[in-house]
């Protein structure tokens, strides 16, 4: 297991290019599934849990493949095998992401239900309810879910959950949906930017999928859908985090290849916090204002701040000049990062959903323990300001998420190193 060295202290300064988005090429490959033909995807960044999902679509009968620039080619060639298998669905949660795609496409689904995670429960029962909606039979057959269908139906479907909407759920259903007879209507449908992209996707391959981005998502379903050519969206959340990077080291950083638009809310708290975000051509440019304001930030379901860059505005706000509040109101439980920072000497303390940061002079180096990926994503930005040197362990969480992040932030003056433990 890699563990990341990081000698804290250096101003990061230079241009770092944004990958494409994790989030959504993972529903992006799954519905290639759906399809007859090759498809073409740009900007598929080179991860884990990217190789996980094509290890997965091999398992299912698809040939995917990267040309030398990178681009992914998937055809599926084979469609005996609908059995997603609990080895890989536990090492990757959006695994699940298969489901609606193969009970569309072959009628019958095997897929390992999966665990809770380091961020807390991940129940799925909105995904069950939203393809029963369509017609599908489910249950449970040791520790699988089994669903079959022998047509699948278009019907009105609310996604609402207790912590707002589902965002894989919302993609399964849509993609369940495309090859389902008639119209389903996806009310309380996740917004989120990937959903969006997911959509686009969709229908370059010849599906009709209107309203994606907004709460109601009209799907009219078709007899069958081809390969298509589709380009995956910047990353917002590694751009989030490098803006953060930036913030903290008192740096400036230009990043390539981001969208300002998908990224309202975390810029609008940068901005309050003191940090300069300004559009640049496809990019941003992003620099610090000396002093860290502290804010109240709450994250919420898109367009609102995102919970996968709480934990690193957390790091952020440890260094502000004054109190804040973190709330966490998608995964109430998430919060590893925060015992880790105590280590580095932050002052924080939690009370239910929130955290209460008081800003510290300084963080100190200290070894840490990655729990998942956005907590150390939070541990590699604390190493890059703390004082002394910080030793992240199992930085295979990142590495899940984050495309050759220690090049890009040497690339741009960090001083860390991976070392194999
Ligand atoms: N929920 C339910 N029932 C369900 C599904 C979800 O109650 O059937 C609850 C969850 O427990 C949570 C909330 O609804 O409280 C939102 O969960 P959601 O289903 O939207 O999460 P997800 O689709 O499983 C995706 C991302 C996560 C990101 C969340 C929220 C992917 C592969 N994963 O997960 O990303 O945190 O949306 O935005 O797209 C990450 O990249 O680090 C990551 C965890």
């Amino acid at each position: 297991m890699d563990t990341f060295i990081i000698n804290g202290g250096n101003r990061l300064k230079g241009a770092i290019p944004v990958s494409g988005s994790k989030n959504a090429a993972l529903p992006i490959m799954a519905a290639t599934l759906l399809s007859d033909g090759v498809s073409a995807l740009e900007g598929v960044p080179d991860l884990a849990d990217v190789r996980c999902m094509t290890d997965l679509l091999a398992d299912l009968g698809a040939s995917v493949g990267r040309d030398d620039k990178g681009k992914m080619r998937v055809c599926v060639e084979d469609e005996h095998d609908s059995h997603a298998r609990y080895d890989r669905v536990r090492r990757m949660r959006a695994s699940i992401c298969v489901l609606g795609p193969l009970l569309a496409k072959r009628k019958r689904v095997r897929v390992a239900m999966p665990g809770g995670c380091a961020i807390g429960s991940r129940p799925v029962n909105l995904h069950l309810r939203g393809l029963k909606a369509l017609g599908a039979e489910i249950e449970l057959d040791g520790g699988d879910i089994v669903a079959t269908a022998k047509k699948l139906s278009g019907a009105e479907i609310f996604l609402g959950g207790p912590f707002g909407s589902t965002v894989l759920g919302t993609a399964n259903v849509m993609m369940a949906a495309a090859l389902a007879e008639g119209r389903t209507t996806i009310e309380a449908a996740a917004c989120e930017p990937e959903v969006q992209d997911l959509a686009a996707y969709l229908n370059a391959m010849g599906a009709r999928v209107a309203g994606a981005g907004t709460p109601r998502i009209v799907i009219d379903g078709v007899e069958r859908l081809t390969g298509a050519d589709h380009r995956v969206i910047p990353d917002r959340i590694e751009a989030g985090t490098f803006m953060i990077a930036a913030a903290l080291t008192n740096g400036e950083l230009k990043l390539d290849n981001v969208r300002l638009g998908h990224m309202l809310a975390a810029v609008d708290a940068l901005r309050r916090i003191g940090v300069v975000v300004e559009p640049d051509g496809g990019g941003a440019v992003v620099s610090s204002a000396r002093r860290i304001e502290p804010a109240d930030v709450t994250t919420q379901p898109y367009p609102g701040f995102p919970t996968d860059l709480q934990a690193q505005l957390t790091t952020l706000l440890c260094l502000a000049d004054g109190n804040s509040a973190v709330t966490e109101k998608i995964f109430p439980d998430r919060f590893m990062h925060v015992a880790e920072l105590l280590r580095m000497g932050a002052d924080i303390r939690k009370e239910g959903p929130i955290a209460i940061v008081t800003g510290v002079k300084r963080l100190i180096g200290a070894p840490v323990m990655a729990s998942d990926l956005r907590a150390s994503a939070a541990l590699v930005l604390a190493g890059l300001v703390a004082r002394g040197t910080t030793t992240v362990h199992r930085v295979y969480h990142i590495d899940r998420g984050y495309e050759h992040i220690e090049t890009k932030l040497k690339a741009v003056g960090a001083d860390i190193q991976r070392a194999g433990e």
